[in-house]
């Protein structure tokens, strides 16, 4: 009795409390009326909630839209089909823009045809769309990165920790037997970053032979299902462990870890791309060479700025940081990612 006597006048100084607390001041000429009831609907859809670099930049999304932007998130599991519906549901209910994780990036046309009937302005991320796709349509902006980047990076951190392990050339016929995991077929940065990582490590005159080379469609089960078959079938053939990101890279660590990699004096070189924190812990404890850092929060944070002000009617770059290139795109810069800067990478995912 005595603690619900406690509890009740606890509760009633809470309220008079708050009851006494000063009202917020209202705003001063010519400062900004906090957003109310006006903020605009924008409509976001993410291809599959279920992508570990796309939960961040979906969490990126959301906090730099907060108190600017009513959010209709939507996940499209994977399927245009849905996504389809999803953008015409979000029509329907009244967006001001519209912003695109495409799920098949050769989808882009399809998506503006809706936009356009609507008057509506689209901003693309992550999945970049044909540059004339772009150019179409006046109303239709991207944000991601220059996909090549990432893959002159990794190769060129490839070619460094190669040439500094001399070792790591097991049979020692100075040459570097490499197998590749690869990211969504005909994704933009799936192609740039295989491409140009292998050309990478070829320029630094470092001879390669190809073991292996498929896709994991991004997804850590697949990469590791595709390890366990590549050691199987090569054994301590492979010299190098090439990944498009970093999801995978952690399943072929997990894989090369239940193949008795990693004790003693077995090792695998394992390399991927966007810097999540379950990466940067492996890079720590020297499981992962490295990794090379995708800006979740900055390309999250433009595509929100970005979808923001054209809601409003404003210049799609309008008080921003951001800059386009020729293709009407915001490129944030790629970064790599060693033991030596891994704070700066940590930070980039707070
Ligand atoms: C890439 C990223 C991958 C995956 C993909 C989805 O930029 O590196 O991990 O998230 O986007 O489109
Ligand atoms: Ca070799």
């Amino acid at each position: 009795m005595k603690k619900v006597l406690a509890l009740l006048l606890a509760l009633t100084l809470v309220f008079s409390l708050a009851a006494c607390a000063p009202k917020p001041a209202a705003p001063a000429a010519g400062e900004q009326a906090a957003p109310a009831a006006e903020t605009p609907k924008i409509g976001v859809t993410i291809y599959k909630f279920d992508d570990n670099f796309m939960s961040f930049v979906r969490r990126a999304i959301e906090k730099s839209a907060e108190g600017k932007a009513e959010l209709i998130l939507n996940d499209s599991q994977n399927n245009q089909a849905t996504q389809n519906e999803q953008v015409d549901m979000m029509i329907s209910k009244g967006v001001k823009s519209l912003a695109i994780n495409l799920v098949d990036p050769q989808a882009a046309p399809a998506i503006i045809t809706k936009a356009k009937a609507a008057n509506l302005p689209v901003v693309f991320f992550n999945k970049e769309p044909n540059a004339d796709v772009l150019k179409s349509y006046d109303k239709c902006w991207y944000v991601g990165t220059a996909s090549a980047e990432a893959g002159v990076i990794q190769g060129k951190m490839i070619a460094d920790a190669w040439k500094a392990n001399a070792k790591w050339d097991k049979n020692g016929d100075g040459k570097m037997q490499y197998v590749l995991l690869k990211g969504e077929p005909g994704h933009p940065d799936a192609e740039a970053r295989t491409k140009y990582a292998v050309e990478e490590v070829k320029n630094a005159g470092i001879t390669v032979e190809e073991l292996e080379l498929q896709t994991g469609m991004w997804d850590s089960v697949k990469g590791k299902e595709l390890v366990d078959a590549w050691l199987a079938k090569h054994g301590d053939k492979i010299e190098f462990v090439i990944c498009n990101n970093d999801a995978m890279a952690l399943g072929a660590v997990s894989s090369l870890k239940g193949n008795g990699y990693f004790t003693g004096d077995k090792f695998m070189p394992v390399v991927g791309v966007d810097a999540i924190p379950d990466a940067l812990e492996q890079v720590k404890s020297g499981l992962m060479v490295g990794t090379v850092l995708n800006d979740a929060k900055n390309q999250g944070g433009a595509t929100s700025d970005l979808a923001i002000n054209v809601a409003n009617g404003k210049d799609p770059l309008d008080g921003t940081q951001w800059k386009f290139d020729n293709n009407k795109a915001v490129r944030v810069p790629y970064v790599a990612v060693t033991k030596d800067n891994i704070a700066f990478a940590e930070e980039a995912y707070k």
